[in-house]
């Protein structure tokens, strides 16, 4: 007989049929005479309850069944006496199939720290809050390509090793296969990069943007979903060295466009993840309201499910960032000195700026256009009074940008006089520039970071614990 996973045994089980059914023991109780083992093998949130009979079974095999063991049942389904659950296995068989020794195996059958878990991200996949985590980590992933597949656009690979610096910014990982202790030098004493794999200096993507353009103005609409690595030394619960982007990229789209598909994006994300996940989610609301119980009662927050119906149903508020300096400059944290960050026009917006917007001002996600040109990238499009570009970055409750993006200068001479004024090797960068040389046009794109968004649909507060494998300064284990 096959296996049928536990998921499908709980909806679609029928009493009296045999079944096998293979996973791992979260659980053992039971008295003299009777054993009940709650069993998951990951294809749900909800366990399997395993009844054993203990006059039935060799006491050896009984003693073996510890948690985060292995094991195969094979029983009868029998309607659950026990609330919640639908069918239990009568157990007639049980085979011990990867033995634990319980005292060194670190998930415990209890609550355990998120830190705990970080230091063991290798087995925090056992626990009901990452299992939840990365189930819907995983429909969200399916549900970006859904998304895109029904809209017509097309998934391109861009590279991963590159020898640009997408965003300019300088925070590049470097790839290189020459000897650090004794690399090549030239005559000038520099490293020589000529020897090295590709014959010049290579990076890890920031971003598949540029290339995507190249897609995007000959197949129209294109996709990118792949990592993408920054050696900034942020040490934040929001930044990694090590994350997933999803860079749309689309001819023929202004800032107005954009803007409309990002919101479209999101809220279609989250749908889904509402229509799909909602026992997992359930569990993560759960989690989350037990957590808010610690803080005080002014601190509270809206529930999980609730937050994701909310952001649903509100058009997202549009402004300026000129806007939003005045908003920041007029409001109460900013006249008490709260904030921690200087405001004024010109400067960055920082984490704290972002979320008085979202969750104090408007309530509500904002879409801020129109940055200084000198915090921004070299490709956005210039705006006419000479200061600011057609920026746009969606700010969400809890997380700050979700999204950055813009339309993108289509001007090849404005392109190339701003590259000029930043820095940027134009030479290196002939193939970019062909594209507003041959049959340039208006474009836009924005990217995704793909764990801030599972930040927010999951409702955690680190994203160490939205990514299975975090890499963060000092940290690159497993
Ligand atoms: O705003 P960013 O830097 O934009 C770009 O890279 C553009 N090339 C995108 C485009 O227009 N195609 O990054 C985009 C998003 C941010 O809004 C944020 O969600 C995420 O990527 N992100 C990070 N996520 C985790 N860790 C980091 N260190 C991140 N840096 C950016
Ligand atoms: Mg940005």
């Amino acid at each position: 007989m096959k296996r049928t996973k536990i998921k499908d045994i709980l909806q679609k089980g029928e009493t009296g049929t045999k079944v096998i059914a293979k996973g791992w023991v979260r659980t053992k109780r039971g008295s003299k005479n009777i054993n009940f083992i709650a069993l998951n093998d990951g294809s749900t949130i909800h366990n399997l309850q395993v009844v054993a009979e203990v006059s039935n079974f060799d006491e050896a095999v009984l003693r073996e069944i510890n948690t985060g063991a292995a094991v195969s049942v094979a029983g009868t389904l029998a309607e659950s006496a026990g609330s919640g659950q639908n069918f239990e296995l009568i157990a007639e068989t049980i085979e011990i199939l990867g033995k634990v020794d319980s005292e060194k195996f670190p998930i415990q059958p209890k609550k355990h720290s998120l830190e705990f878990l970080r230091e063991n991200a290798h087995m925090r996949f056992r626990t009901n809050t990452f299992g939840a985590i990365f189930r819907i980590k995983h429909a969200m992933s399916f549900a970006i390509h859904k998304y895109f597949n029904d809209k017509g656009f097309y998934y391109l690979q861009t590279p991963i090793i590159t020898a640009s610096d997408a965003e300019g910014a300088g925070q590049t990982f470097r790839v290189s296969v020459l000897d650090t202790k004794n690399p090549p030098l030239t005559e000038e004493g520099d490293v020589d990069f000529t020897q090295d794999f590709f014959g010049r200096p290579t990076n890890l993507t920031v971003s598949g943007q540029l290339e995507g353009e190249l897609g995007a103005t000959a197949l129209g609409e294109i996709y990118t979903f792949g990592p993408t690595f920054r050696a900034e030394n942020s040490n934040t619960a929001r930044h990694l060295a090590e994350f997933w982007m999803i860079e749309p990229e689309m001819a023929f789209y202004d800032l107005d466009d954009n803007m409309n598909l990002a919101e479209e994006f999101l809220k279609s994300l989250i749908k889904y993840a509402i229509d799909n996940c909602m026992d997992d989610l359930q569990f993560l609301a759960n989690r989350l309201t037990e957590e808010e119980k610690q803080k005080p009662a002014d601190q509270h927050s809206m529930g999980l499910i609730e937050k994701l119906q909310f952001v649903l149903s509100k058009n997202f508020v549009r402004i300026t960032y000129t806007e939003a300096i005045d908003i920041l400059k007029n409001s109460n944290p900013y006249k008490k000195k709260k904030f921690q960050f200087p405001v004024d026009w010109g400067i960055d917006l920082q984490s704290e700026h972002e979320r008085y917007l979202v969750e104090q001002h408007f309530k509500c996600p904002v879409i801020l256009t129109n940055y200084p040109k000198d915090i921004k990238a070299f490709y956005m499009k210039q705006n006419n009074d000479g200061k600011t570009v057609a920026a746009m970055d969606v700010l969400f409750p809890q997380i700050g940008e979700i999204i950055g993006g813009s339309q993108r200068e289509e001007n090849l001479e404005k392109l190339e006089t701003r590259m000029q004024e930043m820095n940027i090797p134009m030479e290196e960068m002939w193939w970019y520039l062909d594209t507003r040389r041959f049959g340039s046009v208006v474009h836009s794109g924005f990217g995704l970071g793909f764990e801030r968004l599972m930040l927010f649909v999951t409702g955690m507060s680190n994203i160490r614990d939205v990514i299975a494998f975090p890499r963060t300064p000092k940290n690159a284990e497993f």
